[in-house]
C-alpha cells in the first residue's frame, strides 16, 4: 500500500517521482547558484516561536480578509505558470480547490487554462490576476479587460520580471511546453499561444520572456496600468522598505513581498527576512502579503507574527496537484490550516488577532542570554 501523503514535504517527494525531468526541473529551479532557494527554506529556522499558555483556545479561527473579501484562513495561492503540466485540469483544478477551501487563487499570466475557463470551471472562486508587462501594451490591456470581465477582484503586477533569472536547470533540458499545452490566454494569437512550445537551444521560458516582456518596466507603468482599470493593484515582488514605500505612492492596495521563488536575483534575502522591515516602513497604510518557501503552519505562523496579512504558497500546490490533481491541491491547503491551527492552539492563540510580533523571535537571542 501507498504511503499516506501527510505533509508537504510527503507530497513534494512524491511530486519529484511522477515529474518528467524538464518539468520538475522548471518548477523546482531558482536562479543561478540557488543560494536563495535554500534560503528561503532555511530562514524559517531562524525565527523561534514564544508560546503563550493558559489562555483558552478551545474555540478557535484562523479566518481572516484578504482586500475584503472573507477567507478561512490566511493561506493562498500564488501565481504558478503552466499548471497542466502538473495535471491534466491545471489551473482549473487549481481554482476549485481554493474555492472549496475558501481561499485566494492567483493565477498566472503564463497558464495553460484561460481566464474565462477558469471563471466557468470554478465561478465562485476568490480569484486574483497576475500580471506581466508586455512590449506590445495591446496585450496587456487586453488581459486586463478579459480578467474584469471573468470576475477576477485584483490585479497582482508581477514587478520583479522585466526579464527572467537564469535557471540552470531549463538550460540543460532546454525547457519548452509540451507540444499538447499551449498558453491558453493567448488562443486568438497562434503565434502568441505556441511561443512557449520551442526554444532556438535554451531555456524555451527565457526565450519567450526576452522576445516579448518589457524591459523598460517602471513606476510610470503602475500610474499606466491604474489609469486603466479600477481592480486593485498588488505589487508583486517588492523586497525593500524603499519600493515598498514608492509603491505606496504609486497607488498600490497592498505591497506582496516575494523574490519570485527565488528564481530571479540569487543572493537576495529570504523573504522572512525582508517581512520586517517592510512591514515597519508601510505601518499599516496597506496590506502586505509574503510568499517564499513556506511549506508548514509553523512557517505560516511565523509570518504571521511578523506582520504579513496573507502568506501565499506556489510550489506546493503543484506538488499537490501532480500527486493528486484537485484533491490534492486542496488536501495541501487542509494540511497547512491544520498545521497552522495546530500551531495556533498550542501557542495561546484563538484568533489570528492573538498572533502578536512579541510571539517569534530571532534564534540569536538566546545566544545572547
Ligand atoms: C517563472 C514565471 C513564469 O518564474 O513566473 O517561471
Amino acid at each position: 500500500m501507498a504511503r499516506p501523503l501527510v505533509c508537504v514535504r510527503d507530497y513534494e517527494e512524491e511530486a519529484r517521482r511522477l515529474l518528467p525531468l524538464s518539468t520538475l526541473g522548471y518548477y523546482q529551479s531558482g536562479a543561478l547558484d540557488e543560494v536563495t532557494l535554500k534560503e528561503n527554506k532555511e530562514a524559517m529556522n531562524r525565527w523561534y516561536i514564544r508560546p503563550r499558555l493558559l489562555r483558552d483556545v478551545h474555540q478557535r479561527s484562523a479566518s481572516t480578509t484578504i482586500l475584503g473579501h472573507r477567507v478561512s484562513a490566511p493561506i493562498g495561492i500564488a501565481p504558478t505558470a503552466m499548471q497542466r503540466m502538473a495535471s491534466t485540469d491545471g489551473e482549473c483544478a487549481t481554482a476549485r480547490a481554493a474555492a472549496r477551501f475558501g481561499t485566494v487563487y492567483t493565477m498566472s499570466t503564463i497558464s495553460t487554462s484561460s481566464v474565462e475557463e477558469v471563471a466557468q470551471q470554478a465561478p465562485s472562486s476568490l480569484r486574483f490576476f497576475q500580471l506581466y508587462i508586455y512590449k506590445d501594451r495591446e496585450v496587456t490591456a487586453k488581459l486586463v479587460r478579459r480578467a474584469e470581465a471573468a470576475g477576477f477582484s485584483a490585479l497582482v503586477l508581477t514587478v520583479d520580471a522585466p526579464t527572467f533569472g537564469i535557471r540552470r536547470e531549463d538550460l540543460r533540458t532546454k525547457f519548452t511546453l509540451p507540444s499538447h499545452l499551449k498558453l491558453a490566454n493567448f488562443m486568438a494569437d497562434n503565434n502568441m499561444s505556441s511561443r512557449m512550445n520551442s526554444s532556438t537551444g535554451g531555456s524555451g521560458a527565457n526565450e519567450y520572456v526576452k522576445a516579448i516582456f518589457d524591459p523598460t518596466l517602471n513606476w510610470g507603468d503602475v500610474a499606466w496600468l491604474k489609469r486603466l482599470t479600477k481592480l486593485p493593484i498588488v505589487l508583486k515582488g517588492i523586497l525593500t522598505a524603499e519600493d515598498a514605500l514608492l509603491g505606496l505612492e504609486a497607488g498600490a492596495t497592498a505591497i506582496w513581498i516575494s523574490n519570485h521563488g527565488a528564481r530571479q536575483v540569487d543572493g537576495v534575502p529570504p523573504t522572512i527576512e525582508a517581512l520586517p522591515e517592510i512591514v515597519k516602513a508601510v505601518d499599516g497604510r496597506c496590506e502586505v502579503y509574503v510568499d517564499g518557501g513556506f511549506s508548514s503552519g509553523t512557517h505560516i505562523f511565523k509570518a504571521l507574527a511578523l506582520g504579513a496579512q496573507m502568506v501565499f504558497l506556489g510550489r506546493p500546490l503543484l506538488w499537490g496537484l501532480t500527486c493528486e490533481g484537485e484533491e490534492g491541491a486542496y488536501n495541501i491547503l487542509k494540511i497547512l490550516q491544520q498545521e497552522l491551527d495546530s500551531t495556533m492552539a498550542l501557542s495561546g492563540c484563538a484568533t489570528v488577532k492573538d498572533i502578536t510580533r512579541d510571539m517569534v523571535i530571532r534564534r540569536e537571542y538566546y545566544s545572547h542570554l
